[in-house]
């Protein structure tokens, strides 16, 4: 098994260029079962999950090509099985955003359920009950969503509670459906907007993207595109804090400062100096971190992917921060681990009290699941020692070669086997 080998202390500086967004391309990869035409998505991670989603879109009859230059091209014209097999939906949740597009195209689709994963149920009833309000016959059974419907039907639907992939497969659902869709209480996350850019540039008819209410006008088919995904903004937001935390002076390129307001707004509470020139985030720290309180919630406040990343800035922060998790039910496995490192936290419920320690000592440690393995790799470039993150395969599922991109910075980071 893979481990990073981290030695602490070293301030980072220089510039790093942000991948394009894992949250952005993984429905993008699944709108190309919405047209029989090519479609080129530019600035594509290269990441497990991305490496995931095509594996599955492959084994549906999607044809693709991957070129250097992130370029993956997508042709759908000869799909062969709608079906999307256990053993891949199980390893990668997003696995569900090929149900909307499926059933909508082709009237017919049998996804496995996704299961939970370490931070939570991750039910997906949202999808589901939309799904059937624009007609589909859904039954489940044996782990599986079997849904049929000769055609969708424009609906009026109203979501129980903001969910982002909810949100993303009704909307590719209701670009083909019959008639008007008007979905409410949708996520208004950057990368909903993203797709459905992409999802108009195909030909479809949507308006309301980004905010809390998205009407989309059904139509016969669509066309092939072009789209260049957005940055990743959690994977900026994670570099800003490993700067913050190493009081370090780091440029970042192609990062998008509209989707980190609520993390920028964090950091400049944690003394950082943040600026924002011509497309440039730069921060620079150059004191101990301050404590700051966060309590993550949907777009365009605090984002929970960034709530690990937090707390790890919080431990070794001057004074006391309270974190609140309100998305999911279990994301705070990386609280064990932050405390062998000498993280001095404690839980009550969905919040966690952080009071700052001076330094971390070193230690070997486990990833859980993605956000936490960041979180352990910011406590590990801080730590006094050499500190091993075991299970690095959660890193690699979001973070395109990070300890490259590390490494390029000035720290002291090594995978090995
Ligand atoms: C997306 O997950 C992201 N994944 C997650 O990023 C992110 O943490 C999450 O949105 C919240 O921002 C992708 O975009 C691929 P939700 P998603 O549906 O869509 C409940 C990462 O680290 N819910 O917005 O699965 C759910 O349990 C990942 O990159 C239902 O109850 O999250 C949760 O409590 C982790 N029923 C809340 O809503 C449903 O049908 C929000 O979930 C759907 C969701």
């Amino acid at each position: 098994m893979e481990k990073l080998v981290l030695n602490g202390g070293r301030e980072l500086s220089g510039g790093v260029t942000i991948s394009g967004s894992k949250n952005a391309a993984l429905p993008m990869l699944c709108a190309s079962l919405l047209t029989k035409e090519p479609v080129g998505l530019k600035n594509v991670p290269h990441l497990r999950d991305v490496t995931t989603m095509l594996t599955l879109l492959g084994q549906i009859g999607v044809e693709f090509s991957l070129s250097e230059q992130a370029l993956v091209v997508l042709n759908s014209a000869n799909v062969k099985s709608l079906f999307a097999p256990y053993d891949l939906v199980r390893t990668m949740r997003a696995s569900i955003l090929v149900l909307g597009p499926m059933l909508s195209r082709f009237g017919k689709a049998r996804v496995s359920l996704p299961g939970g994963c370490a931070i939570g149920q991750r039910p997906v009833d949202q999808h589901i009950k939309g799904l059937q309000a624009m007609g589909a016959e859904i039954e489940i059974g044996n782990g599986y969503i079997s849904a049929q419907c000769k055609k969708l039907k424009g609906a009026h639907l109203k979501m129980d509670m903001v969910s982002v992939t909810g949100t993303e497969n009704l909307m590719m659902a209701a670009t083909l459906a019959e008639g008007e869709t008007i979905i409410e209480n949708t996520a208004k996350e950057p990368e909903v907007v993203d797709l459905a850019h992409l999802l108009v540039k195909m030909g479809a008819k949507i308006n309301g993207a980004g905010t809390d209410k998205i009407v989309i006008e059904g139509v016969k088919g669509l066309y092939g595109a072009e789209h260049s995904v957005m940055p990743d903004r959690i994977e900026a937001g994670t570099f800003l804090v490993a700067t913050a935390m190493t009081q370090g002076a780091v440029d970042l390129y192609n990062a998008d400062p509209r989707s980190l307001k609520a993390v920028l707004d964090g950091l400049r509470k944690a003394g950082a100096d943040v600026e924002v020139r011509d497309g440039v985030i730069s921060l620079r720290q150059n004191q101990q971190v301050k404590a700051v309180n966060v309590s993550t919630a949907p777009f365009p406040d605090f984002p929970t992917d960034m709530q690990a990343q937090f707390m790890a800035l919080n431990s070794i922060a001057v004074g006391q921060a309270k974190i609140e998790e309100t998305i999911f039910e279990n994301r705070f496995m990386h609280v064990q681990e932050l405390r062998r490192l000498g993280a001095k936290i404690r839980v009550r419920g969905n919040l966690a009290i952080v009071d700052g320690v001076k330094c971390l000592e070193a230690a070997s440690v486990m990833a859980t699941d993605l956000r936490a393995s960041a979180s352990l790799v910011l406590a590990g470039l801080v730590a006094n020692g050499e500190t091993i993150i075991n299970r690095i395969y959660h890193l690699d599922r979001g973070y395109e070669r990070i300890e490259e991109k590390l490494a390029s910075l000035g720290a002291s980071i090594k995978r090995s086997n």
